[in-house]
């Protein structure tokens, strides 16, 4: 039976250093596509079957930080008047809040998929309809990157342990905007897209 610590650096002032990467034995972590294309750009980063299995074995850890982990996210975006727009325009930070928690957590089922590569297309597409420009997107991206990492340094205590892991998430994260990056080039004729992005090219 293996012990987990969890510590919600959100909440909890008190800090533990114990996470335990936490995989049901009968799990097994998967690449499932024929795709070339894919399966190549998951060679690239070099994306594995183990880091998909170390990533669910993060996923409780990541489940007890969620709430602070969009938190953070949405206190960052709204920041920004212009971000802030698109959420007032397009819907609202509480639905906001919900959708990106669900997507945070799939983000670390340690299954890559043909659902889970449709689903980021999906939600890329969404941001491409609202107008949100690229640099926005990747940006929020390194928010939360930032903020998983500092959920990974609160938790684990053991310096090589700790950096493989912010490795796979690096991969995680990388591999999402690769998808996002190529959503965006395929769909460039989006109006409000291209209407941003020609104000930039007038100043
Ligand atoms: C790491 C980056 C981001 C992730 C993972 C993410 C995730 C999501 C997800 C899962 C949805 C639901 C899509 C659906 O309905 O199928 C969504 C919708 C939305 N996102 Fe994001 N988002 C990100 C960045 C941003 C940023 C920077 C903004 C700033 C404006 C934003 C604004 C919105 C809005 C307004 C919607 C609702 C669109 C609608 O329902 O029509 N997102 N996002």
């Amino acid at each position: 039976m293996i012990t987990i610590k969890i510590s919600n650096i959100f909440n909890s002032k008190k800090v533990q250093h114990g996470y335990q990467l936490n995989v049901d034995s009968n799990f097994h972590g998967a690449i499932k596509t024929n795709d070339a294309e894919i399966l190549k750009q998951l060679e690239i980063i070099d994306l594995t079957i183990e880091d998909l299995e170390t990533i669910k074995g993060l996923q409780p850890l990541i489940k007890e930080n969620l709430e602070g982990l969009v938190d953070t996210f949405y206190k960052t975006i709204l920041k920004a008047d212009n971000l802030k727009a698109i959420i007032d325009q397009n819907s609202s930070t509480n639905r906001l809040r919900q959708t990106l928690e669900k997507h945070i957590l799939e983000m670390f089922n340690g299954i890559i998929d043909y659902e889970f590569i449709e689903k980021r297309i999906t939600v890329a597409k969404v941001h491409i309809r609202i107008g949100l420009e690229p640099k926005w997107y990747l940006g929020a991206f390194q928010n939360l990157f930032s903020s998983l990492s500092k959920v990974i340094n609160t938790n684990i205590s053991d310096q090589v342990k700790k950096a493989e892991i912010m490795d796979v998430i690096s991969k995680l994260l990388n591999f999402e905007q690769q998808l996002v990056l190529e959503a965006y080039e395929k769909n460039k004729t989006y109006p409000n897209v291209n209407r941003n992005m020609k104000k930039l090219e007038v100043i």
